[in-house]
């Protein structure tokens, strides 16, 4: 099984984006690791909620700073986030259900997500802030999407 690492490749040369994604593979290759060692299952479970606790912060994260920016695409980003949480929170269920290394397919399904999403999605809004695009209109668009319910925060 291969480890979750963070590669240059995924560097979007947005600093806290990066440290982020790091933070997250390591999350990752700790829940491999810990289920793999034999840990016990609590601290499965405890690594389990860190890595969806620093998941969330991290999609926040990346929220903000499109809608700040006014990223067009911020919905459609915004929903693969929420597709995410939704597998973790399932396969976080059928951890529950099951044996220890039903864990496993956090990081095997996280690892091969993350690095699809940063490829394709992340480097579009990344790539959008490089050019200097920012939309004149930004302020317009965060109130729009804030009357929508679609953001939460200002
Ligand atoms: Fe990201
Ligand atoms: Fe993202």
């Amino acid at each position: 099984m291969a480890k979750s690492v963070w590669k240059t490749q995924y560097e979007t040369g947005i600093p806290i984006i990066d440290e982020q994604h790091k933070r997250l593979f390591g999350a990752l290759d700790q829940v491999q690791g810990a289920v793999l060692d034999g840990s016990t299952r609590a601290e499965i479970r405890g690594l389990l909620q860190a890595l969806v606790a620093d998941t969330r912060e991290h999609f926040q994260t990346e929220e903000a700073i499109m809608a700040h920016h006014g990223f067009p695409d911020l919905l459609t980003h915004i929903r693969e986030h929420e597709l995410l949480m939704e597998k973790l929170d399932e396969l976080g269920q059928r951890f529950e259900e099951s044996h220890d290394s039903m864990a496993l397919l956090v990081p095997t399904f996280m690892g091969g997500w993350l690095r699809h999403h940063i490829s394709e999605g992340d480097f579009r809004y990344a790539q959008y802030m490089k050019s200097g695009q920012v939309a004149a209109g930004s302020a317009d668009l965060l109130l729009a999407l804030w009357d929508q319910g679609a953001i939460t925060f200002l």
